[in-house]
């Protein structure tokens, strides 16, 4: 058997990447195809995130995704994946305001799609949650800043924590978690100064998306990086790609050579 040269990289070396201020790579993936290639290209963090409803399922928020269609995706991109730590996002309504729940939604995931970690959203609130589940000696990953699933006490989604108390919020809530044993935080839509603070005070990775690059690491969601999703530009996103054009051209190219039967052709047949 060819022995593999692959070397997973486990909340430990991300741990170490902070001590040794190496910068942590992290993309959201959904299905087995995109993370074969986001994991061969050498990420260090794979997100399922539940962004999954918007981009996957077209939904305009990230509620109504299941823990059901989460452990599909997280299952179809753990079966692709060799390297990268990949981490699920627990869904909306699967663990606030019921710590047992919380623990079984996790073990649930774990169980299920055999991933490494999960990722839930806010601080002190479901501090009892996050106990729980790492009681159970599953990995947390928190997130802080803005917090889709809290979209309808928000109302917008605007930058977060601009003013001083919720900034004070924040900064407490980071070191509860990072107390609390998370093994990192993403820190969303946050001031770049604000994330700074937080990223030198506490001693687990953070992993900023539109939250300057004073923190450990960098988040997008893939299918914005690409640019498959037009509708979505916030000053944050850096588009590498404009996917929708080019996978529109190559679809209209294909009905072009349909209709002119121009495909097959000679070599393309039986
Ligand atoms: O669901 C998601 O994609 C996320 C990232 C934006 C961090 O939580």
């Amino acid at each position: 058997m060819k022995a593999s040269k692959i070397t997973k990289v486990t909340t430990h070396v991300l741990q170490e990447m902070k001590l040794r201020e190496k910068k942590i790579s992290m993309l959201t993936a959904y299905d087995y195809s995109m993370a074969r290639i986001v994991d061969s290209a050498g990420i260090d963090v794979i997100l399922v995130g539940d962004s999954a409803a918007n981009v996957m399922a077209g939904y305009k928020t990230t509620l109504p995704i299941t823990l059901n269609e989460m452990i599909y995706h997280a299952s179809s991109v753990m079966r692709a994946v060799e390297r990268a730590l990949v981490v699920v996002d627990l869904p909306f309504g699967t663990y606030q305001g019921n710590s047992r729940e919380a623990l079984l939604s996790a073990i649930r995931i774990m169980k299920e799609s055999n991933a490494n970690a999960v990722k839930l959203e806010g601080g002190k609130e479901i501090i009892e949650s996050i106990d729980r589940i790492l009681s159970a000696g599953i990995p947390v990953m928190g997130h802080l800043g803005l917090t889709p699933q809290s979209i309808n006490k928000f109302g917008t989604y605007v930058v977060r924590a601009t003013q001083d108390e919720e900034a004070q919020k924040l900064v407490e809530d980071a070191h509860l978690l990072a107390e609390a044993g998370c093994f990192a935080i993403v820190l969303e839509k946050i001031p770049a100064v604000l994330a700074e603070k937080v990223t030198k005070e506490i001693k687990i990775p953070t992993i900023g998306i539109g939250a300057g690059s004073k923190v450990d690491g960098q988040v997008l969601v893939l299918h914005d990086m690409l640019g498959i999703n037009q509708e979505f530009s916030p000053r944050f996103l850096r588009r590498y790609h404009n996917l929708y054009e080019e996978i529109k051209g190559s679809v209209e190219a294909y009905i072009r050579d349909v209709k002119n039967v121009d495909f097959p052709n000679e070599r393309e047949q039986y």
